[in-house]
């Protein structure tokens, strides 16, 4: 892994009135790597991808994309970026061919290699049987992906993916994953916000969680989820006199303490080995015939690290339930 920056970012601050967007915001994103940046509704995400990528000026503190100034060398730091907004961005009307030509032109590659560049990358992003098909007729998924070819025309040492994979369907999703992955091993570094924990786990090497216009975490995904607790599996039962039978069962089987919720008549438990002990969990209970309404595996959501990090759910979240 490389020991350079591809974005820094230190203090970063962005008021909207009274409205504090940014607050003291850093981060460091090595070359090479999927960095994540993950937080709730209104954290501050897009406001932090839209000062990096040059469109947004900052109220104070300092950033430097590929070792430029975003402020004083806005436009080199354009030269060397991508950007896919959290709305795509392509033409309904044209197809995914005519759309990536047309953007190669508006990027000054003329006709020829405006032409030549929308063939790569059709092939690069698994569109080549789709691109002669009017855009208005893709999926969810394959317009996001004709969204990232865009992004990609001038093959940027940084992209930023604001939110590349929120409302699709997870087929879909696990497929701008897979393009995702594969910009990175050709060589571009990339920033990408997200709601999903289980997305920054997928794809980042590094994830800064920001809530409130602030950095309240950077790790490692697996170092964020061992925060929290990691994986769990959870029974939930017809009755409440089942549940403590179900806890002795879980407790001999999981590796941590587990965790009754009499009202949800849910009981659940830290493990490390999913599968397994999910397989073993099921197994010993109908041995034993204790009635079981349902079992699972829960990874742990944005919410749960909010919950840990913060001491509070994110305000989303907490607004849905007072609503409900
Ligand atoms: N142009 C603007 N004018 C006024 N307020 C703004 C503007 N842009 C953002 N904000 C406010 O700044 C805060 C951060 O917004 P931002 O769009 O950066 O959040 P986000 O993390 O991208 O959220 P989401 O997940 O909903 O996209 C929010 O409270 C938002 O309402
Ligand atoms: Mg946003």
């Amino acid at each position: 892994m490389s020991d350079t920056y591809a974005v820094r970012a230190e203090a970063l601050e962005k008021r909207y009135g009274e409205k504090r967007a940014l607050d003291g915001f850093d981060l460091a994103v090595r070359e090479g790597t999927v960095h994540g940046l993950l937080g709730p509704n209104g954290a501050g995400k897009t406001t932090a991808v839209r000062i990096l990528s040059t469109l947004v000026r900052l109220d104070g503190g300092h950033a430097t994309v590929a070792g430029l100034d975003v402020v004083r060398q806005s436009r080199e730091v354009r030269a060397r970026i991508g950007l896919t907004g959290q709305y795509a961005a392509v033409d309904e009307v044209l197809t995914g061919r005519q759309n990536l030509e047309m953007f190669g032109r508006l990027f000054h590659l003329g006709g020829r290699r405006a032409k030549a560049r929308a063939v790569e990358l059709l092939e690069q992003f698994d569109l080549t049987d789709a691109g002669d098909k009017g855009v208005g007729a893709y999926s969810g998924g394959m317009r996001r992906r004709l969204d990232l070819a865009a992004s990609m025309i001038l093959a940027p040492a940084v992209l930023f993916l604001d939110e590349p994979t929120t409302g699709l369907d997870p087929r879909s999703r696990g497929e701008v994953w897979d393009s995702v992955r594969a910009l990175v091993a050709s060589g571009t570094t990339v920033l990408l916000t997200t709601q999903y924990l289980e997305e920054a786990d997928k794809l980042a090497s590094r994830v800064t969680v920001i809530d409130h216009g602030r950095a309240i975490a950077d790790d490692t995904p697996d170092g964020l989820k061992n925060r929290i607790g990691g994986d769990r599996v959870e029974v939930v039962v017809a009755e409440r006199s089942e549940i403590p039978r179900v806890v002795k069962v879980v407790a001999r089987v999981c590796d941590g303490e587990p965790e009754a919720d009499e009202d949800g008549l849910r009981v659940h438990a830290p493990v490390t080995d999913r599968v397994s002990a999910l397989t073993e969990v099921a197994r010993t209970l109908q041995d034993e015939g204790v009635r079981v309404e349902d079992i699972g595996l829960r990874r742990p959501s944005l919410d749960d690290v909010f919950l840990r990090l913060t001491g509070h759910r994110t305000d989303v979240s907490e607004a849905k339930e007072a609503a409900a």
